[in-house]
């Protein structure tokens, strides 16, 4: 195995203990100080030289300062001679504009893939990216990892009678498909309006599949404002769905999603720890399910 040296920004430390315990190794020391204004001041406090090095940073709230952060820990790196500076990014924000949906609006997704290749990262691993091709915005190798698979093992355990799998918008239906081909049972899509004027809000306003009587699930790769989800559960159970159970990687919460989520017709919601919950706020009825083991089964593939 080659000698790798494990990093975390602050972003998702619980995250990042976990994956350095699976591996058997302690995270790297490095200072995140500030100067008094407020710039940022990491200091690598560890011998890169010839190693390979990872470093783990979800890029969620407060995502312009952990987007910052890596870049800079990348910087401060590779001035150490690394042999290798692989960026693991459980959750990638700004993913969702991964196209430009009016004339003057940027590609941000791009413009972070094209950041953290200037960081000179060499490798990314990353997971659930918004969109499949987003890792044709990046000319560096990435890794990109599915919690599909952990998402499913924990809607198995539910049991549940006479299952769907919904997709909450017709961007997700290879997402929904896929799980419903991998749990076997229907797929229903919903028709999803934006109103582009208005940023973060959605109405679900279309089923297209029978859902009366039936345990609806819906999956996500993202949840952030839980309107699209709300909208979602309130549709589906007044369409006669016994059951509303939402399974999604990136749990965000912000603005009232916590407290819409946990008001809204809703009988489970499982998320992964793409993104650090611990501190902030999350619904009641969260049940966090842990990506540990897939990132370090990434690693280990990188280091073998
Ligand atoms: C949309 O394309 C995404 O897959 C999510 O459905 C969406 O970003 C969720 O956003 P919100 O929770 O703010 O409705």
């Amino acid at each position: 195995m080659k000698d790798f040296l494990l990093f975390s920004g602050s972003s998702n430390i619980p995250l990042a203990h976990e994956v350095a315990k699976i591996l058997g190794v302690t995270l790297g020391t490095v200072d995140l100080s500030r100067f008094a204004d407020g710039e940022l001041r990491p200091w690598i406090q560890e011998d890169v030289r010839d190693k390979t090095v990872f470093v783990l940073e979800s890029l969620s709230h407060s995502m312009d300062e952990h987007i910052m952060e890596i870049a800079l820990m990348g910087d401060a790196i590779r001035r150490s001679a690394p042999k290798n500076m692989i960026a693991i990014i459980p959750y990638m924000g700004y993913a969702r504009q991964d196209k430009q949906h009016r004339i003057g609006e940027p590609i941000s997704a791009r413009v972070i893939a094209k950041f953290l290749e200037v960081s000179k990262y060499k490798e990314i691993i990353a997971l659930d990216l918004h969109n499949d091709a987003i890792v044709g915005f990046f000319q560096i190798p990435v890794t990109h990892l599915s919690a599909m698979p952990i998402l499913q093992q924990e809607i198995i355990k539910l049991n549940l009678d006479d299952p769907v799998v919904v997709s909450p918008d017709v961007g997700g239906v290879k997402r929904a498909r896929n799980l419903a081909y991998q749990l076997d049972v229907p797929l229903v899509v919903m028709e999803k309006k934006r109103f582009l004027d208005k940023h973060d809000s959605s109405e679900a306003f279309q089923i297209i599949g029978d859902v009366k009587g039936k345990s609806a699930i819906i999956i996500d790769d993202v949840i952030s404002t839980g309107q699209t989800i709300v909208h979602s559960a309130q549709s589906l159970t007044e369409a006669g769905a016994k059951k509303v159970i939402v399974a999604a990687t990136h749990g965000l919460f912000a603005g009232s999603a916590s407290e819409d989520m946990d008001t809204a017709p809703i009988d489970s919601l499982i998320v992964t720890n793409s993104v650090n919950h611990e501190g902030h706020p999350h619904p009641k009825k969260m049940h966090e399910v842990s990506i540990a083991a897939c990132i370090s089964q990434a690693i280990t593939t990188i280091i073998r």
